[in-house]
């Protein structure tokens, strides 16, 4: 009698390649932030508190600080720029992707929420925000985007800022986000983006439950920011010379990749206001 060999499970290529890219992301994100940690307690200029673009309000918008949050100006920007048009006051707020904990530290000092958490995928720099932040009622807690673990129905705002394009899964990520937001919650989700990427981007945001409220290309005010902080940047970067070219365009340094392309309109800045339906 012939042996019957169960059939192989055919795999569309497409589904490989993207598995592949996922996994290289992972790795990515984890030498980067890891490394982020590392020279933030290594080095005496490496001590930056948010790790975004930055952004540069718009000539009609204001945002007022304290004395010494000034040198964080453009990154709490973004922040403000991404949240202008929801209330966080007294509301449950998770921040994904929250780095060392700058955007929290803005979020809770400036917007007065009732519950604030932020998570990241790297431990490194959680304890770092832990140890940073502690004065603050943020809670801290290494956590997947792709595989959240937080109580459904809890949240009123999700805040995402230039974490997204990390992910491996950004389904998994959309499903998670609409699970963890109360009934009509809202998340502020701002990050880049291929520019062929972004109609894609938008049809998951419908396919996974959420309406656009808002949608916008911010690439001019994040261009203004990029060009505002290279000088000091590229003095930061002058402590870590062995990491300055991999740096270079992470940090967005003028000539480097990203900077031009998002001046070429390649890369898109975008920012989205989505609301869970239902
Ligand atoms: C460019 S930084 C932005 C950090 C912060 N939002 C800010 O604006 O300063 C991206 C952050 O996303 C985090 N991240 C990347 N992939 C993640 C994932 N799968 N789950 C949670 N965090 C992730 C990284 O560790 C990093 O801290």
């Amino acid at each position: 009698m012939e042996l019957q060999y169960p059939a192989r499970k055919k795999i569309h290529k497409n589904q490989v390649l993207k598995k592949g890219i996922g996994f290289l992301k992972v790795i990515y994100v984890r030498i980067v932030y890891n490394l982020n940690a590392f020279l933030q307690k290594r080095s005496a200029r490496f001590k930056t508190t948010c790790f975004n673009f930055g952004l540069v309000l718009p000539e009609n918008e204001t945002l007022v600080l304290k004395a010494e949050d000034e040198k964080d100006r453009i990154y709490f920007q973004m922040y403000q720029y991404a949240c202008r048009t929801l209330s966080l006051k007294e509301k449950a707020i998770l921040e994904i992707g929250s780095s060392v904990g700058g955007g929290c530290y803005f979020i809770s000092e400036y917007l007065q929420p009732k519950y604030l958490k932020g998570i990241d995928l790297i431990e490194s720099q959680i304890n770092l925000a832990k140890k940073r932040h502690q004065q603050h009622p943020i809670v801290f807690e290494q956590g997947n985007a792709c595989n959240l673990k937080e109580p459904e129905n809890f949240y009123d705002v999700v805040v995402n800022i230039e974490s997204s394009h990390g992910y491996p899964d950004f389904s998994a990520f959309l499903k998670g986000v609409y699970k963890t937001l109360k009934k009509e919650g809202t998340m502020a989700i701002a990050d880049i983006r291929y520019a062929y990427d972004v109609p894609k981007m938008e049809e998951d945001f419908i396919s996974h439950g959420f309406s656009i409220q808002h949608q916008e290309d911010i690439t001019k005010w994040v261009l203004k920011a990029l060009d505002e902080s290279d000088k000091t940047k590229r003095e930061i970067l002058k402590d870590t010379p062995l990491f300055y070219t991999f740096f270079k365009s992470f940090a967005g340094l003028k000539g480097s990749r990203n900077y031009r392309y998002l001046a070429e309109g390649k890369l898109r800045y975008m920012l989205y206001i989505l609301q869970k339906n239902g």
